[in-house]
């Protein structure tokens, strides 16, 4: 069932309580900016209350958003957005069988660039290489997100990095000394904690669309995961030893990919290999890359200017890979 999709006059006034933050946003303020009588203003504060919002209210002052629910649904997730596209339309399921394919089928339906399709739980999350995604109810975010570039399909691959750029930038503010491991895990201490799938949609020439889908492990424990990669696998609050508000991590999450994809958009690859170097956890590192053809055994010295990974092996030569599972074997300055 999809939870919300249009602005309700109760998601306006928590828009503009989320404008004021600390500060007190008066209910006179309210009415007018909504048009409604302060009696109406105020039914709608209450409602918003039975949904787990708190809200103070003080007579000569107004009201004050102090908390809101655990929840992502285009309530909780609006009044935070400041973004262009990414999020404007929002589809909220409560539970799916993967948000990629629902995004798929939407984009092939012709969603606009930007709309994403967000779930509290799903019911088949897939991963890399056919394999599956934990996904366990109300705790983590699992999203996909329709992209429309203008971008030859040699390229669309990029994406993925900007996005795994964006993912592992927001982490780190969260305050997790996040690291990317080629092409696009996000880890922390050696533990994974976020993964990006992407999908594609396109001729010879030209991109239809791309579905960046994402799963990051928020709330969970280490029993909430399926048992075959407990061990592998951390969340935002074990590593940081406490909880976050998934809607708060989302909307930063939005806003800092829609940063990342205009400046590809504008500036190409550079700047996002740049970046993505210094977040690098394989680079510099002796690894065995593995791909459905072969196994690679060397050192990761570089990404070049598509993505690849450059292996630089016992020999001396390099090799260029496009695709595969990395595993690291010992620090090179080990
Ligand atoms: C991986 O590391 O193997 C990629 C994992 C991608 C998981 C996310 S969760 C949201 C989106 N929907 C899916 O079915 N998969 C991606």
């Amino acid at each position: 069932m999809e939870l919300q999709e249009e602005q309700t006059q109760e998601e306006m006034i928590l828009s503009f309580l989320a404008e004021g933050g600390d500060e007190f946003t008066s209910g006179a303020a309210l009415s007018d900016k909504l048009g409604l009588s302060r009696t109406a203003v105020w039914k709608h504060v209450e409602q918003l209350r039975k949904l787990g919002y708190r809200i103070e209210a003080i007579p000569s002052r107004g009201y004050r958003l102090t908390e809101v629910p655990d929840r992502l649904t285009s309530l909780e997730l609006d009044p935070l957005l400041s973004t262009r596209e990414l999020g404007n339309t929002l589809h909220a399921f409560e539970r799916v069988e993967s948000t990629n394919v629902t995004a798929f089928r939407l984009a092939q339906d012709g969603a606009v660039h930007g709309e994403i399709v967000v779930a509290e739980e799903q019911t088949d999350g897939k991963g890399r290489r056919g394999r599956t995604w934990s996904s366990p109810p109300g705790k983590n975010l699992y999203f996909s997100v329709v992209l429309r570039p203008e971008l030859p399909p040699s390229r669309a691959a990029e994406l993925t990095l900007v996005s795994a750029v964006a993912l592992a930038e927001t982490l780190v503010d969260a305050g997790v000394k996040a690291e990317i491991k080629w092409p696009n895990d996000l880890q922390v201490g050696g533990k994974k904690i976020a993964g990006i799938l992407t999908e594609l949609s396109a001729d010879t020439e030209k991109v239809h669309f791309v579905v960046v889908g994402i799963g990051v492990n928020l709330n969970c424990d280490a029993g909430d995961l399926a048992p075959e990669v407990r061990e592998l696998a951390t969340s935002l609050k074990l590593a940081r030893g406490q909880p976050v508000i998934r809607a708060l991590f989302a909307a930063a999450l939005f806003t800092r990919l829609e940063v990342w994809l205009d400046r590809h958009a504008a500036e190409g690859f550079a700047p996002v290999r740049d970046a993505w170097r210094g977040l690098s956890a394989t680079l510099g590192h002796e690894v065995l890359v593995k791909s459905e053809a072969r196994e690679l055994r060397g050192v990761a010295e570089d990404i070049d200017d598509a993505g690849a990974l450059l292996v630089r092996r016992a020999d001396g030569t390099v090799e260029r890979v496009l695709a595969g599972d990395v595993e690291q074997v010992r620090s090179k300055k080990s």
